[in-house]
């Protein structure tokens, strides 16, 4: 164990809707290439708790560090430059846009994190060979298979190489055999990056291949197991 700070801390995050307190005072600190499954019944917060450390959403409290330094109250235009250049996502509904090939979807999170197209390209070529995806740039997504999406997908949020990697349920739409290999693609290229992983998802045998697991509920995070 280190005695490093660690990667991510957050503390106190609240987020309310009219009438729903969603997270209450949530504490979570994860550590550099740790990999913590989230579990919790659907509507707990999940999903909005992704949201706010993503950036994607104003929490109502609250602090959120990364490396040392609070992202949570910075304007919108380093808030979007941070999401970019630090922070990569994986959803369950993978998110391609159709009017580009695979090659362009990957580059997309580099072109909005500023990486320039040469460094970017080689980038992308090493990633695409570490999930099997060699040679297919100019592929149509459209005509991939959902692992194959989810790969590209996962090329584009590791591409920038992000120290905070936040994934949501990003195995819920593949077939167990095809989601057991994409989760240790997720998890293997995260480590070796030392990206810091917050992984969603309803499924035990993914949240058993995490490091830690905790539970939502009531607004908060509990240490499962
Ligand atoms: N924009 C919103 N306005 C009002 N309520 C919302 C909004 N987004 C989410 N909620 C509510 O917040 C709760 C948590 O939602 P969510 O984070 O999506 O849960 P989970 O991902 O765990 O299923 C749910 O009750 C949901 O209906
Ligand atoms: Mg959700």
């Amino acid at each position: 164990m280190t005695t490093a700070e660690p990667r991510l801390e957050v503390a106190g995050l609240a987020r309310r809707y009219p009438g729903l307190e969603v997270l209450r005072g949530l504490d979570l600190a994860v550590a550099a290439a740790e990999v913590v499954a989230v579990r919790g019944q659907s509507g707990t917060g999940k999903s909005t708790l992704l949201h706010c450390l993503g950036l994607l959403d104003r929490p109502d409290g609250g602090t959120i560090r990364l490396d040392g330094a609070e992202l949570g109250a910075l304007p919108e235009s380093l808030r979007a430059q941070a999401r970019a250049r630090r922070i990569g996502f994986v959803f369950q509904a993978f998110h391609l846009l159709p009017e580009f090939d695979l090659g362009e979807n990957v580059l997309m999170s580099a072109r909005t994190a500023g990486i320039p197209l040469d460094q970017a390209r080689e980038r992308r070529s090493a990633l695409l060979a570490e999930v099997g995806l060699s040679g297919r740039e100019r592929a149509d997504v459209r005509t991939l298979s959902g692992g194959e999406r989810q790969r590209v997908a996962l090329c584009r949020a590791l591409l920038p190489r992000p120290a905070l990697l936040l994934a949501d349920e990003p195995t819920g739409n593949l077939d167990p055999a095809t989601a057991a290999v994409v989760l240790g693609l997720i998890l293997d290229l995260a480590r070796r990056d030392g990206s810091s992983v917050v992984l969603v998802t309803h499924d035990p045998a993914v949240a058993a291949r995490a490091d830690r697991r905790m539970e939502l509920r009531d607004g908060r995070l509990w240490p499962l197991e």
